[in-house]
C-alpha cells in the first residue's frame, strides 16, 4: 500500500533501518547517557513514523533507564502494586517487572498467581488501556536472556495500517458509530490463564476504563485502532452484548494478521524497545523456557499527555488493581502467593 512508510525523513543524528513495510525500525547512533534535544526529537519523529523503534545492546542501567523514559513525559510506577512487606528485586518503583522471577530472583513457579497473570501478556495488548489515564510509550530493556533457541520475542502488530486496510463499508461503520470500549486487566488475565482465574468476573474485579476503539494518533495523524486483549466489550447505542463479542474478537484477529506482524528477537542483554501503544499492539512471544531459564524484563510506563489520555473516563479517577482479588484468594489458602 503506498503512502504508509514510503515518506522519507530525513534523519540527521540517527540511524534507522526499517524492519517491516509499513512499521518497526531498529535505530542505531542513540547516545543514552547524553542525547541531545536534536537527538531525541529524532527519536520521538521515528517513534511517531514507525510506533516502535528497537535499539541494540544499549548501556542503560535501571537508573539511566528511568531518567531516559522521563524524556517522554511522566512515569507509571508499581506503588499502588506494593502489598506491606513486599521485598522488591530492585529499588526504582518506575520499573514494571515483566520477568519470570519472584522477589528473591528465583524463577517463578509455573502454578504462582505471577506466572498466571502474565500469560495475559501472550495475547495482543496495549499497555495500561485498562486505565482511566492510559499509556503513551512503554520502554521494555533485557536485563537478562534465555538461551535464544527457546524463543521469548517480542511481537508487535501495526494497529494504523490493521486499520487502513480494514474494507471501506467496515470503516465508515465504526467511524459513523464511535464505540467506546471498556477495557479491564481482569479480563486479559482470565483469556490468559482461564482455570486459574475462573471466578473471577471482571464486572467485579475492578472498575472498567473507558477508550474509543478508533482514534486519531495525534504524532502521526493517522487513524487507528485501539484494542486488544484488555477490551473486554464495546458500549454504545445500539450495541447488543452478541455484536460487541463478535466485533472484538473480529477487530482482535484483524490486527493479528499475518501482514501486520513482526517479531523482535531479543539479542544481548541491553536491549530496549520502545513501541507507542497508542500505534502498535504487542505480547510476549512464544517460548518454551519459562519456568526453566530466566528472562528479566523490565519496562517504564509513560503517561499519556495526549488529548486522549483520558480517553471517557473522568479525569483524575484512581487506577485500578486487580490485586486485592489475586490477595484474597491466596488469603483462603487457595494459592500461595510468590
Ligand atoms: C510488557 C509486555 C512482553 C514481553 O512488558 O508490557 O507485554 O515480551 N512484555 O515481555
Ligand atoms: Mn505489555
Amino acid at each position: 500500500m503506498p503512502g504508509v512508510l514510503t515518506q522519507t525523513t530525513p534523519f540527521k543524528t540517527i540511524t534507522v533501518k526499517e524492519l517491516h513495510p509499513t512499521f518497526g525500525a531498529e535505530v542505531s547512533g542513540v547516545d543514552f547517557e547524553n542525547s541531545t534535544d536534536e537527538q531525541f526529537d529524532e527519536i520521538v519523529a521515528a517513534m511517531a513514523k514507525y510506533g516502535f523503534c528497537v535499539f541494540r545492546s544499549t548501556p542503560l542501567t535501571d537508573a539511566t533507564h528511568v531518567s531516559f523514559s522521563r524524556r517522554f513525559g511522566s512515569l507509571d510506577n508499581i506503588a499502588r502494586f506494593l502489598t506491606p512487606g513486599r521485598a522488591l528485586r530492585y529499588e526504582h518503583l518506575e520499573l514494571f517487572d515483566a520477568s519470570n522471577l519472584d522477589t528473591s530472583g528465583a524463577i517463578l513457579p509455573a502454578n504462582s498467581p505471577r506466572a498466571h497473570s502474565s500469560r495475559g501478556n501472550r495475547l495482543f495488548h496495549t499497555d495500561s488501556s485498562f486505565n482511566p489515564r492510559r499509556a503513551s510509550f512503554s520502554l521494555l530493556r533485557a536485563v537478562e536472556l534465555p538461551p535464544p533457541e527457546t524463543g521469548g520475542n517480542t511481537d508487535f502488530a501495526d494497529s494504523r495500517t490493521a486499520w487502513d486496510r480494514l474494507p471501506d463499508d467496515m470503516k465508515a461503520e465504526l467511524l459513523r458509530d464511535d464505540w467506546t470500549g471498556a477495557f479491564s486487566m481482569a479480563h486479559s488475565r482470565k483469556l490468559g490463564s482461564p482455570e486459574f482465574f475462573a471466578d473471577m468476573d471482571p464486572v467485579e474485579a475492578a472498575p472498567m476504563a473507558r477508550h474509543k476503539i478508533v482514534q486519531v494518533h495525534e504524532a502521526s495523524g493517522r487513524v487507528g485502532l485501539y484494542v486488544g486483549a484488555h477490551l473486554h466489550h464495546l458500549e454504545g447505542e445500539g450495541m447488543s452484548a452478541e455484536r460487541s463479542k463478535a466485533l472484538v474478537e473480529f477487530l482482535n484477529a484483524w490486527c493479528q494478521r499475518k501482514e501486520f506482524v513482526v517479531s523482535v528477537k531479543w539479542e544481548r542483554e541491553g536491549d530496549l524497545v520502545i513501541w507507542d501503544n497508542r500505534a502498535v499492539l504487542h505480547r510476549a512471544g512464544e517460548w518454551s523456557g519459562d519456568g526453566v531459564f530466566r528472562r528479566d524484563m523490565r519496562r517504564t510506563t509513560v503517561h499519556d499527555d495526549g488529548e486522549r489520555a483520558w480517553g471517557e473516563n473522568v479525569v483524575d479517577t484512581e487506577m485500578p488493581n486487580i490485586n486485592a482479588w489475586i490477595a484474597k484468594k491466596a488469603a483462603v489458602g487457595e494459592v500461595k502467593v510468590a
